[in-house]
């Protein structure tokens, strides 16, 4: 993992939730999280990226057990103070601490776009998931928006984040597949969610694949 990255998670930790839905559109993170309701029996969990928390909870609920993860340690102490009962730990996506087929179902919200390499993220999450296991993905997707409609998103990206981290690179659906395949994972699920009342919201892929290793 970079230090950059962490530093800049550092530095965005008090003001993360104040504006990331303004950034994304207000319906994106709710109606990702519509959509993991719908989940059931995810078994042995770990959480990557978790932030301040905002899937956490759903996700305890939908599994036995929960590890929830992040490379910024600022960002943990948010989620501690929120969510007191769920185990945190600090974590890097690609590099993860646990043995080889620890886990039923890993979950990012948010999470891969930030990784310094995606594809290493994605192997690391077949590595500690059984066979059969589930990866669950949602990313942002801006394939989707009219050039002005691009234009104010990297606006109001640049005006909250005030830089953008350098590892950052938003990858679409067929991306994001074709990494997937790379790495042995089957999709099951892939949708896209998008927020129709609001042309200037950024969309989100879903995607469940499976761990084909
Ligand atoms: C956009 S936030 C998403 C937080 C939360 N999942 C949510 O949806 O609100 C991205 C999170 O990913 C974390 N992150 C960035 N790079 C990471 C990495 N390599 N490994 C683990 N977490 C990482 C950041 O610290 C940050 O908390």
């Amino acid at each position: 993992m970079s230090d950059a990255n962490v530093k800049f998670w550092a530095a965005m930790s008090s003001r993360y939730d104040s504006f990331i839905d303004e950034v994304l559109g207000k319906n994106i993170r709710p109606k990702i999280l519509e959509k993991l309701n719908e989940e059931e029996n995810l078994g042995r969990l770990i959480e990557f990226g978790c932030g301040t928390g905002y899937f956490t909870k759903t996700l305890a609920n939908k599994s036995e057990s929960i590890i929830s993860t992040d490379i910024s340690e600022e960002m943990l102490e948010i989620a501690k103070e929120r969510l007191k009962e769920i185990e945190f730990q600090v974590m890097d996506v690609q590099n993860c601490k646990f043995d080889d087929e620890t886990f039923d179902t890993a979950f990012m919200g948010l999470v891969l776009l930030f990784a310094d390499d995606p594809q290493k993220a994605l192997e690391e999450s077949s590595r500690i998931l059984k066979s059969g296991g589930s990866l669950i993905i949602a990313d942002p997707d801006i394939s989707f928006l009219a050039p002005y409609a691009m234009l104010r998103f990297r606006f109001r990206a640049l005006l909250k984040y005030r830089r953008i981290p350098s590892t950052s690179h938003v990858l679409n659906q067929k991306e994001i597949i074709n990494m997937l395949d790379k790495t042995g994972f089957e999709v099951a699920i892939k949708e896209i969610i998008q927020d129709e009342s609001n042309s200037n919201s950024v969309s989100a892929n879903y995607i469940k694949a499976i761990n084909k290793k």
